[in-house]
C-alpha cells in the first residue's frame, strides 16, 4: 500500500502536509519531515522583517485556539538564505508561503524563493486579521487574478493559493485557475475574537485572531466539498484536522491532501504517523489502492 499522491505540482509520499505558520524555523521544519510530513509549508514571509504582534498572540478555547501572531518573520531574503537550507534537509518538498501586500511584493518574493530552492509557493491570501494582506487580497476575485497571473509570469514553480472563507470564496478560487494556479488551499483560519470576562477586554493584543481547529472543521469540509463541484485544480483540505478519519471526511469532500496544524500543537509531530498509520489502515480495509481513490466520493 502506497499512500504517495501528486497534487498541485508536486508527488508527495503522503498527503499530509504541515501548514503554515505552525513551526517556524527551518530546523523545525526538517523535524516535521522526520515525524512523517509529506510536505512542509514555511511561515508567511514578507519582503520585510516583522516583529510580529505582543502577547497574548495565542489563546487556547474549547474548540481550538484563536491566534493572531502578526506574521512575525525575518523578512524574505533572511528566512530563505538561513532556515530553506535547513528545512530541504527533510527532504520532502518545502512550499514557500508568502504574504505580500501587493503584486509586486509576491513577484518580487516569489522570484527570491524560486532562486533558493523552494519547491513550490504558497500565496497566503487570506489571513484574516493582517491588514492590507491576507483576506483582503483573497476575497477579491479581481486582485487575486492579478496577483496570481504576476506571480505566474515570473516563475515555472507550482502556484497555491490559499484562500479563506468568504462570500466571493468560489470566484476567487476560479480566478486562481483560470490564471494557471496548481492548486487551492482551503481554507484559512476564521477571524473571531475571545473576551477575559475577568479583564472584561478582549484577550489578544490584536483584539481579533485567527480560529483553527476542530470548531473550524465543518466550515471548511462545506467549503472544500462546494469548491470540488466547480474547479478542476486540485483543493488541498485544511481545517481542524485532529485524526485520519477527520482527513478521510476532506477527501471524500474533494481535497487531494491535507494540511495539518493545531493538531501538532496539541498532539505533537507523531500526529503525521498516526494518519499515515490510520489512512493506511482504511484504505486497506475498505479495498482503496490509493488515497487518490477517496478523493470527493461524497459528491455520488
Ligand atoms: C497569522 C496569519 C494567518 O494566516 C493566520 O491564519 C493566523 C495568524 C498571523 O501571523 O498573525
Amino acid at each position: 500500500m502506497t499512500l504517495s499522491v501528486k497534487v498541485g505540482g508536486l508527488k508527495l509520499r503522503n498527503p499530509f502536509i504541515l501548514a503554515s505558520g505552525i513551526l517556524s524555523h527551518g530546523s523545525l521544519l526538517k523535524r516535521a519531515a522526520g515525524a512523517g510530513a509529506g510536505a512542509v509549508v514555511t511561515k508567511s514571509l514578507t519582503l520585510e522583517p516583522r516583529e510580529g504582534y505582543p502577547t497574548p498572540a495565542l489563546v487556547a478555547f474549547e474548540g481550538g485556539f484563536v491566534n493572531a501572531m502578526g506574521l512575525p518573520n525575518p523578512g524574505c531574503e533572511e528566512y530563505l538564505r538561513t532556515d530553506l537550507p535547513l528545512a530541504k534537509e527533510g527532504k520532502v518538498p518545502v512550499i514557500v508561503s508568502l504574504a505580500g501586500s501587493h503584486e509586486g511584493e509576491f513577484e518580487r518574493m516569489a522570484v527570491l524563493a524560486a532562486d533558493a530552492g523552494a519547491d513550490a509557493l504558497e500565496l497566503n491570501l487570506s489571513c484574516p486579521h493582517a491588514e492590507k494582506r491576507g483576506l483582503e487580497l483573497g476575497q477579491d476575485p479581481a486582485i487575486v487574478r492579478k496577483i496570481v497571473r504576476r506571480v505566474r509570469s515570473c516563475t515555472s514553480l507550482p502556484i497555491w493559493v490559499k484562500l479563506g472563507l468568504c462570500d466571493s470564496l468560489i470566484d476567487s478560487a476560479l480566478a486562481c485557475q483560470q490564471e494557471g494556479a496548481q492548486a487551492v488551499v482551503a481554507i484559512n483560519t476564521l477571524r473571531s475574537m475571545i473576551i477575559d470576562v475577568d479583564a472584561r477586554r478582549p484577550t489578544l493584543s490584536n483584539l481579533f485572531g485567527g480560529l483553527s481547529g476542530p470548531a473550524l472543521r465543518p466550515v471548511a469540509v462545506r467549503c472544500v466539498f462546494e469548491l470540488y463541484e466547480k474547479l478542476s485544480i486540485p483543493i488541498i483540505g485544511s481545517g481542524g484536522v485532529m485524526g485520519w478519519r477527520d482527513a478521510v471526511e476532506f477527501m471524500l469532500a474533494g481535497a487531494a491532501a491535507v494540511q495539518v496544524g493545531s493538531a501538532v500543537a496539541i498532539k505533537g509531530l507523531q500526529i503525521f504517523r498516526e494518519l499515515c498509520d490510520g489512512l493506511g489502515a482504511y484504505l486497506k480495509k475498505e479495498g482503496f489502492s490509493s488515497p487518490t481513490n477517496l478523493v470527493g466520493l461524497a459528491h455520488r
